[in-house]
């Protein structure tokens, strides 16, 4: 049982997920949360359990190798699950520069940290520690019409976003092999859901059909994404951490493939429905922009490895979680408004200094 674990990221989308997770559901570990609330970590992400006994936040860079240090030094962390990204790739070709840092030299930061203070040994295997690095599909660049990607499909990232998650991958791996480090890597595909920063395609569209505003379809819309429902990815992470292998990777995936124009249009329908819009009302919104630079035109996971070793598969349909996920958007008016104007993280980080 690793007692005490590091997350990184955890006000973030996914990461809040996943802390929610291991706090409620392994009320005697201990979970430190790091997180240097960018603008797209949110402390009202965590509201319902930041008050739990066994959880912890901490303010801070995973690039400050001092602070790393210091904490590992503080907890003795048995296992470490790395989600802290910049993640969004229209960002990343406009400011390579932050990916590089946060995606690379933050995990190799949070590597050097482990290393040292588990004495990382090629020699004997570690017990009790784990080192588990959460990465996206986009590092094995982009399908044509057939075909899903595997765990042995080859890297090929096109963006500087995950050219970035790529080499952190790579740095991963190379601390297995070099230092006797003991990790594991998962590789996920598009997840949606509740605390989604509304700068990504669904809670994007979303905010925008609400307000009756533009909703930006690049291109033709006929990319192709593979959607899982965030907290099936959270309870995919849980059983990768707790019975994974180590060395080994996992694709994590909903076998869900939607083109961009018929997930909007889906979208548009149940939005229509939700706000008592004639049909066809919201569809009008659908504006099509230039095309992002070196966009992937397809992304499928193959999860059978997964399925099949640990037992793990999406437990929500499509319509189901993308309905969820709208009716979570409606009534939580306030986190999006804040989210979008900043109001809540200037809050959280008064208040967060105060204490
Ligand atoms: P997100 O952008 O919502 O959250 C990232 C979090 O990391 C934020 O809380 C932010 O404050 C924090 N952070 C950023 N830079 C930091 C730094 N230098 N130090 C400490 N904290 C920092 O991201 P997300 O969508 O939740 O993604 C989480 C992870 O999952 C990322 O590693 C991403 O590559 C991966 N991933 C995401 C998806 C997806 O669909 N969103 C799919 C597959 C994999
Ligand atoms: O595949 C996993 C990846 O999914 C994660 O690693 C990334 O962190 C995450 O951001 C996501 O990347 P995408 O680029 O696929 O997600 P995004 O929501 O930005 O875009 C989804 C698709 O929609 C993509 O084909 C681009 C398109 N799009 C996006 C936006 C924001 C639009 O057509 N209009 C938009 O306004």
């Amino acid at each position: 049982m690793k007692t005490t674990i590091l997350i990184t990221g955890g006000a973030g989308f996914i990461g809040s997920h996943v802390v929610r997770l291991f706090v409620t559901k392994y009320p005697g570990c201990r979970i430190v949360n790091l997180d240097k609330l960018t603008y797209a970590g949110n402390l009202a992400n965590l509201r319902d359990i930041e008050k739990n006994s066994n959880y912890e936040f901490v303010k801070g860079d995973i690039c400050d190798a001092g602070l790393v240090q210091q904490l590992f030094e503080k907890h003795d962390f048995g296992g470490v699950i790395h989600l802290a990204a910049e993640s969004h790739v229209d960002r990343s070709i406009s400011n390579p520069m932050e990916f590089v840092n946060t995606n690379v030299i933050g995990t190799v930061t949070l590597l050097n940290a482990a290393k040292q203070h588990w004495k990382a040994s090629l020699a004997a295997v570690l017990k009790g520690r784990l080192f588990y690095h959460i990465s996206t599909d986009e590092v094995y660049g982009t399908l044509g019409k057939a075909g899903k990607f595997k765990e042995t499909t080859a890297y090929d990232p096109h963006s500087p976003y995950s050219a970035s998650k790529a080499s952190s991958d790579h740095f991963v791996r190379a601390y297995y092999d070099t230092f006797g480090l003991p990790v594991v890597i998962s590789n996920c595909s598009n997840n949606y859901g509740s605390y989604h920063f509304p700068e990504k395609l669904i809670p994007l569209a979303i905010n925008n059909i609400k307000n009756n505003k533009p909703v930006p379809v690049y291109g033709k819309g006929e990319n192709i994404r593979d959607w899982l429902f965030v907290e099936d990815h959270a309870k995919a992470i849980d059983v990768i951490f707790h019975k994974g292998k180590i060395g080994d990777t996992y694709n994590i995936g909903g076998n869900n493939e939607w083109k961009n124009i018929d997930l909007i249009n889906l979208l548009c329908r149940i939005m229509d429905q939700k706000l008592g819009r004639v049909k066809g009302e919201s569809a009008k919104l659908i504006t099509f922009v230039k095309d992002r630079a070196g966009h992937d035109l397809r992304y499928a996971i193959d999860s059978s490895k997964l399925q099949r070793k640990l037992k793990w598969k999406p437990s929500l349909k499509f319509e189901q979680g993308l309905e969820r996920t709208v009716d979570w958007y409606l009534s939580n008016e306030e986190w999006l408004t804040n989210v979008t104007s900043g109001e809540y993280k200037k809050y959280y980080e008064l208040q967060y200094v105060a204490r």
